[in-house]
């Protein structure tokens, strides 16, 4: 009986510090719970954030929870983990894969601190998708011949991009063109060559029937079609190399008939000014007789020289006799 009255109040103590430390253990309010906590929703990609929670010498992990609309109603609250943003070291996780519908859904962060857990932390609203802030696509422009080539920033399938593009300084007509990727680069055309040409675009996200802002405008030179140059180029330089011979031919042969009879026309044959009278000396015949010879294929002139070789000739052979 005395042992026992001695050893009582040890285990009174033992007891009383067990409950103490495992009340600590098991006590959620040990470690604060995440403040802060916000969706950032940008182009249909929406991200939890909240702001991280310090413990020093131990590495805190965090989990989240989703909770739709149809489960809140339905199911009477039923959170769901989501598996890629459990036990994460870093204090932003990427919902979009969770968000499925244009309907309200609440998240939620704890904090895991060895065996410890934070209270959960939810959103102050609820969130819905429809208020997603779009931003104007960026785009970059590049001519190829009579066509201009649009890169459109890609924004991933639930996007629609339209395209709007005008001659610059004839802004009033305005074209445009919807494309449903990015992926690939858009061609615009009816364009004309040596015009300067801008283009500006937005996004329209069918799934939320909303569209972005316009981008700023984008211009571009289009300096017309070098392939059809090319081309130009090519058949002048093989025109000029099958044409330039036969020129410089015909050109050789009528400087020939041009310029060879007064050269060599004996002194018996004189053209005049005048062209119609020819004046003959009383030479000798053999030069006179050459010099017929050699104008006799142009036509022209045949009949000019011919009369004067004619009178030449005669005269010639007068001074013979
Ligand atoms: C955690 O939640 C419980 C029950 O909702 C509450 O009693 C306690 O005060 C909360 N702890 C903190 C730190 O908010
Ligand atoms: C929450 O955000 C406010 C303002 O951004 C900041 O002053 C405060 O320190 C943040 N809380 C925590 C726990 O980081
Ligand atoms: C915390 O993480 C770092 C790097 O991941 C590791 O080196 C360190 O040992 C961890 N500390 C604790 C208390 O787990
Ligand atoms: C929802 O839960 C509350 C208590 O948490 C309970 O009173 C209510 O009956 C439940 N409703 C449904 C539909 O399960
Ligand atoms: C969430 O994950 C934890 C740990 O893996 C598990 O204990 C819990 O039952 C899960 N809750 C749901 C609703 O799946
Ligand atoms: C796009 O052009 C077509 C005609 O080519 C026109 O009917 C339509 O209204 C235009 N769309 C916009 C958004 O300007």
């Amino acid at each position: 009986m005395e042992r026992d009255r001695k050893e009582l109040p040890w285990r009174i103590l033992i007891f009383l510090f067990l409950m103490c430390v495992s009340a600590v253990m098991t006590d959620h309010s040990v470690v604060p719970a995440p403040q802060n906590v916000s969706v950032v929703s940008i182009n249909m990609k929406h991200v939890m954030t909240w702001s991280p929670v310090i413990v020093p010498n131990w590495n805190v992990t965090y989990s989240l929870q989703v909770e739709g609309e149809f489960e809140k109603i339905h199911w009477n609250q039923s959170w769901f983990n989501i598996s890629e943003c459990w036990s994460i070291s870093i204090n932003w996780c990427d919902v979009t894969h969770e968000i499925a519908a244009n309907v309200l859904y609440n998240l939620r962060v704890r904090v895991d601190w060895g065996t410890h857990r934070s209270n959960w932390t939810a959103l102050d609203q609820p969130f819905n998708r429809i208020t997603t802030f779009l931003t104007p696509p960026e785009l970059s422009l590049q001519t190829d011949g009579m066509h201009i080539i649009v890169k459109l920033e890609d924004l991933g399938p639930n996007f629609d991009y339209e395209l709007f593009y005008w001659k610059k300084d004839e802004d009033t007509l305005v074209y445009n063109k919807t494309v449903n990727e990015a992926s690939t680069p858009v061609h615009l055309e009816t364009v004309q060559a040596k015009m300067d040409y801008c283009v500006k675009a937005q996004t329209y996200v069918k799934a939320i029937n909303r569209r972005s802002d316009f981008s700023s405008p984008v211009c571009i030179n289009v300096p017309g079609d070098i392939s059809l140059n090319l081309w130009v180029v090519f058949f002048g330089v093989l025109i000029s190399i099958m044409v330039l011979p036969l020129v410089a031919w015909k050109i050789s042969q009528k400087l020939q008939y041009s310029f060879f009879p007064e050269e060599i026309l004996p002194e018996c044959l004189i053209v005049t000014k005048s062209h119609h009278k020819l004046i003959y000396s009383n030479n000798n015949a053999g030069e006179c007789f050459e010099a017929a010879v050699q104008v006799v294929s142009s036509k022209k002139l045949v009949h000019f020289y011919t009369k004067g070789f004619v009178q030449c000739y005669e005269s010639s052979q007068h001074a013979h006799n």
